[in-house]
């Protein structure tokens, strides 16, 4: 394994946290889908696993980068408090905008100081897909909190995640490429 350079190691902590929360959010996010479905709220789940699979792409990517300066990407999955599923979404939803408020703004913001480019790609792509994941979040929470259960929620539905970064999109015709990373829309992955 090679040696840690000096003017890595916070931006491996940092990508070690964003590690470890990406991994227990995609944890989460399946284990909030299985309620969702025996709530019979269909779209809700359907959403959760879009997301779960996004936050396991950002996980895969982030410990790519943490194996590319050098370190180890380990971590702990904490066992998931499960309640109702507006409850859920309301947990999965604060968790997005903590990341895109707090989390990493912060971390983009460490990894320019040092010009670290890996460390910048992996957490611009994830920042920029936890905000299709609150949009979506905040948009199920309200038709929910409605009683709108003849909206998307109510049934199952295909989201459209990009493989490599993780933007989750709901409409199928909206891009030829990804907004984020360029990545083909032929190549994004249908979660039902
Ligand atoms: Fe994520
Ligand atoms: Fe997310
Ligand atoms: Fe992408």
């Amino acid at each position: 394994m090679p040696a840690i350079a000096a003017e890595n190691e916070i931006t491996i902590q940092n990508l070690l946290a964003a590690f470890e929360g990406e991994s227990n959010a995609h944890a989460k996010y399946i284990a909030f889908a299985v309620k969702a479905d025996q709530d019979g709220i269909l779209g809700a789940a359907s959403l959760f696993r879009a997301a779960g699979r996004a936050e396991q792409i950002h996980a895969a990517n982030h410990a790519r980068v943490i194996k590319q300066l050098g370190g180890e990407a380990k971590c702990e999955i904490h066992s998931v408090e499960i309640k109702t599923t507006l409850e859920n979404l309301k947990a999965a939803l604060s968790g997005e905008q903590h990341e895109v408020d707090v989390m990493y703004p912060e971390f983009l913001a460490e990894a320019t100081t040092h010009a670290n480019a890996l460390a910048i790609r992996t957490f611009t792509g994830a920042l920029e897909a936890e905000k299709t994941h609150a949009r979506l979040y905040g948009e199920a929470i309200a038709l929910l909190q409605a009683g709108k259960l003849d909206s998307w929620i109510g049934a199952a539905r295909e989201f459209y995640v990009c493989p490599v970064c993780g933007y989750t999109s709901e409409t199928e015709e909206e891009h030829e490429r990804c907004p984020v990373c360029n990545c083909p829309w032929e190549k994004f992955e249908i979660i039902r």
